[in-house]
């Protein structure tokens, strides 16, 4: 840590860290409804527990990438935060927003659409937020000397994730047209602007810990965000195959999503190019393991497990059914909870001014939640792969094939319990790093 106001991005990783163990209470809350009869139905039926872990996943990780962002723009931009008191204001209001929304749900206040279920009201309050971070991150950037690319494509992320939301907002009649928008803010987010929030904070970590030169590494970040844009804009059309869209969209997005992975795998061999020259002897260990982690993760999850999927040949069979929550979980989980796991080990301590400080529990957090997420997103895959050719293909009646599918169901349950025990060990280490005395 450099500058005084860095301290804020303090609160925000703390919450960032609660929001997800909360997250996962109501994921494990959510497996066990397919396996017994549920006796919370009435209380809290399926689609508000729904509604609850993902709004969940969107608020912690939007958490995680402020906190992020606030720590590493005085760094890059080489002065104070414009205003620390907006940034606290910004805070606040975000999480009353959040705790809103999630209470909301559960008193049936919803907007209904998946994902996006937060009513209007609240996604206007949302965009207040965001017009006061934006502020706030480019009038500290503005006073820099030397912009630097991490800079430009970190506030373009954060830009593009803002004006990208605004399109969830209004709701149209039309099926077809509300979800030829509502792919806009899902896909355009995880395969466009969070890509670009990721690989900037990613290459300010990498920067630190390696010492690789900085043009080194901001050579590689604008041939791979360019990539990104360019097929991941295109590529949405991987979602408009069966909503009532025009047929050639099966050639777009056939095509252009199966060239997704190509900027992943370029990620990959670039952080581990970076790792293997690097110009510091890595002392931070824990921090290396979730980098290297991280990118090979994000490799496997979005661009292996989107990649068998995308095609319109496979994904006439497999659209909807638990292929889409293996890959979903497995590309989340890969390509920004463990960003965001790697930026708060990497500033948190570094906030407190702990120049070692003891690992142990943070090592255990990366293997439990590593191999949990993997066990938990293949069970889910099996399922996915029973449910594809047994119901699609042969058309056996829905109930049964569920019936097929309930052994994976528990496989992912117990997986489930597994991975909580990580998170609460993570949470803790947070907790237990951000009450340090420096
Ligand atoms: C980090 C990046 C990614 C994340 C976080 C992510 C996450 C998700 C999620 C949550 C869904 C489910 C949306 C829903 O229907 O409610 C989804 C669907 C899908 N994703 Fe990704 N994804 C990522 C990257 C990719 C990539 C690179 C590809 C292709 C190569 C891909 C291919 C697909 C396809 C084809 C679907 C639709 C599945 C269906 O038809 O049901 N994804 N993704
Ligand atoms: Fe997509």
């Amino acid at each position: 840590m450099v500058f005084e106001s860095q301290k804020v991005a303090s609160k925000y990783f703390v919450i960032s860290a609660v929001f997800f163990g909360l997250q996962v209470v109501v994921g494990l809350l959510l497996i066990l409804k397919y396996i017994w009869p549920d006796p919370l139905i009435g209380i809290i039926p399926f689609n508000t527990a729904r509604a609850i872990h993902t709004n969940l996943l969107v608020v912690w990780m939007i958490f995680g990438f402020m906190g992020g962002t606030y720590y590493i723009v005085p760094e890059e931009s080489g002065t104070e935060l414009y205003s620390k008191k907006l940034a606290n204001l910004q805070f606040w209001l975000l999480l009353i927003g959040g705790l809103v929304g999630v209470v909301g749900f559960l008193f049936g206040w919803t907007a209904g659409r998946p994902l996006l279920e937060l009513p209007v009201e609240l996604k206007w309050a949302i965009v207040v937020v965001a017009l006061i971070f934006i502020f706030n991150v480019f009038m500290t950037m503005i006073r820099t000397k030397k912009w630097t690319a991490i800079q430009g494509m970190l506030l373009g992320g954060i830009v593009m994730l803002a004006v990208m939301w605004l399109f969830g907002i209004p709701f149209f009649k039309n099926l077809t047209l509300d979800y030829y928008y509502w792919w806009w803010v899902i896909h355009l987010w995880v395969e466009g602007a969070w890509e670009l929030i990721a690989a900037s904070l990613m290459a300010f970590v990498l920067l630190k810990i390696t010492g690789v030169e900085r043009q080194v590494i901001e050579k590689w970040l604008y041939v791979e965000v360019a990539l990104v844009l360019i097929t991941g804009i295109i590529g949405t059309g991987h979602h408009y195959y069966w909503i009532g869209t025009p047929g050639y969209w099966l050639w777009w997005g056939g095509i252009f999503s199966a060239l997704e992975p190509v900027p992943i795998v370029l990620m990959v061999f670039d952080t581990l190019n970076h790792v293997r020259h690097k110009k510091l002897e890595i002392t931070n260990r824990l921090v290396l393991y979730w980098t290297v982690g991280c990118a090979l993760f994000h490799f496997f999850g979005a661009a292996v497990m989107g990649m068998l999927h995308t095609l319109p040949q496979v994904n006439r069979w497999t659209h909807g059914t638990q292929v889409t929550a293996s890959h979903g979980h497995l590309a989340f989980f890969g390509a920004y909870a463990m960003l965001i796991l790697t930026v708060i080990y990497y500033a948190l301590p570094a906030l407190k001014g702990l120049k070692q400080f003891n690992q142990r529990k943070g090592f255990w957090v990366f293997w439990i939640t590593v191999s949990m997420m993997l066990t938990l997103g293949l069970a889910f895959g099996v399922a996915g792969v029973i449910q594809s050719y047994m119901q699609r293909g042969l058309g056996i009646d829905f109930l049964t094939v569920q019936g097929f599918m309930k052994p994976w169901f528990i496989a992912v349950f117990i997986a489930g319990l597994g991975f909580f025990i990580g998170v609460i060990l993570f949470i803790i280490d947070v907790l237990q790093i951000a009450m340090k005395k420096e």
